[in-house]
């Protein structure tokens, strides 16, 4: 099989076809695994059927636990969300259970961010953690999600409550289910890989600066555009969560834009209108930037939620914002890049600076 493109916190990740990159890897590591488990999100498998298929045609008959987590006809915002909950983790342990999966079992992980997050943290503590691997489907997953080891639930209305660190033992990055996303998914994804070209790429922020098709209209992008995103987009993450795979540093730097996104996405989910996790953070580095450029505003307009956010009323912000565990009673604390790439920039903002920077975020996107 080809070399892995990256190596992220030890875990080695590869991009290209599953027949080229998981089906040889499970090949080649055949004797440390009893049995596999596929854990797959129901409305990504059909793309993913091939290599399924092969995988049965090599393995045998493997257990499989398809999820339901969204409508498969429409794309609504977040529903999988809903799914990423303990009573769906009780679903999945008790299929490995009655799969009789041991301890040298690996699961394989077929879906979006949520699907990566629930079945990482089953596996990661299903008798006290066994390998998964991570497929992910969506750009989301791809560039974010499904690599650094984050796993867990949302419990009490709060996400990610409950988790834990645990890396995959191989990444898969597969981009022709790029092909079955939804425009908004896409875009979505791409707020993540704008965070990425600011937190470390200047190149990807100038190529996407020159290029204002790719995030205007994603579904148009060919496969070489593709490829070319992920990789610089993917650098950036590998880079910082290899060097403090635990966020006990730099990784925090991965939250720019997400102190304000959480607020915005949280609010809209309250008012049953839920927008996507890339439009709230698009929104939220905005927010969080000390001093947005006529050319930053360009850049992640067309990635805004497409909704009136003068709505939104900037105290609600705050009082979803404070929600964060990583925030005191009266302050929030942001991290945004520093002027070097990889270095980070921490602020603590009072009520009145949050309402400052909402003001300004309406005000400079024409929608005060
Ligand atoms: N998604 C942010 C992180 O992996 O740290």
């Amino acid at each position: 099989m080809s070399a892995h493109d990256f190596v992220i916190a030890g875990s080695p990740a590869w991009i290209g076809s599953l027949e080229q990159t998981l089906l040889p890897w499970l090949e080649a590591h055949r004797a440390s695994y009893s049995g596999l488990f596929l854990l797959a999100d129901a409305n990504a498998l059909p793309a993913g059927q091939g290599a399924v298929d092969a995988l049965s045609e090599a393995w045998g008959d493997f257990h499989r636990c398809p999820m339901i987590l969204s409508d498969a006809q429409t794309y609504t915002p977040g529903d999988a969300e809903a799914g990423k909950t303990l009573l769906s983790c009780e679903r999945i342990w008790r299929a490995m259970l009655e799969a009789r999966l041991d301890r040298r079992a690996l699961v394989l992980i077929l879906g979006g961010g949520v699907t990566g997050d629930l079945g990482g943290f089953c596996a990661a503590t299903y008798k006290r953690g066994i390998d998964f691997v991570q497929i992910p489907t969506t750009l989301l997953a791809m560039t974010d999600a499904a690599l650094g080891g984050k796993v867990g639930i949302n419990f009490d209305d709060i996400k990610n409550t409950i988790g834990a660190f645990r890396q995959p033992a191989a990444v898969f990055i597969d981009p022709t289910f790029l092909q079955t996303l939804h425009p908004r998914e896409l875009r979505s994804g791409l707020a993540e890989v704008v965070k990425h070209a600011y937190i470390g790429a200047p190149e990807l922020l100038q190529y996407l600066q020159q290029r204002p098709h790719v995030l205007n209209a994603p579904e148009n992008l060919s496969p070489h555009e593709w490829n070319r995103l992920l990789r610089a987009s993917i650098a950036v993450k590998a880079r910082i969560v290899s060097e403090d795979p635990l966020e006990h540093g730099l990784r925090a730097l991965l939250n720019f834009g997400h102190t304000f996104g959480h607020g915005l996405e949280s609010y809209f989910l309250s008012i049953g209108q839920p927008i996507t996790h890339g439009e709230a953070i698009a929104a939220g580095m905005l927010c969080e930037m000390e001093d947005p450029s006529p050319a930053d505003i360009a850049l992640l307009q067309p990635l805004l939620p497409p909704v009136s956010l003068s709505q939104v009323c900037w105290s609600s912000l705050w009082a979803f914002m404070q929600q964060d565990k990583k925030n005191d009673r009266d302050r929030v604390v942001i991290a945004t890049p520093g002027d070097a790439p990889f270095t980070m920039r921490k602020t603590t903002l009072t009520p009145a600076d949050v309402q400052g920077r909402w003001q300004r975020f309406l005000g400079q996107t024409g929608q005060a």
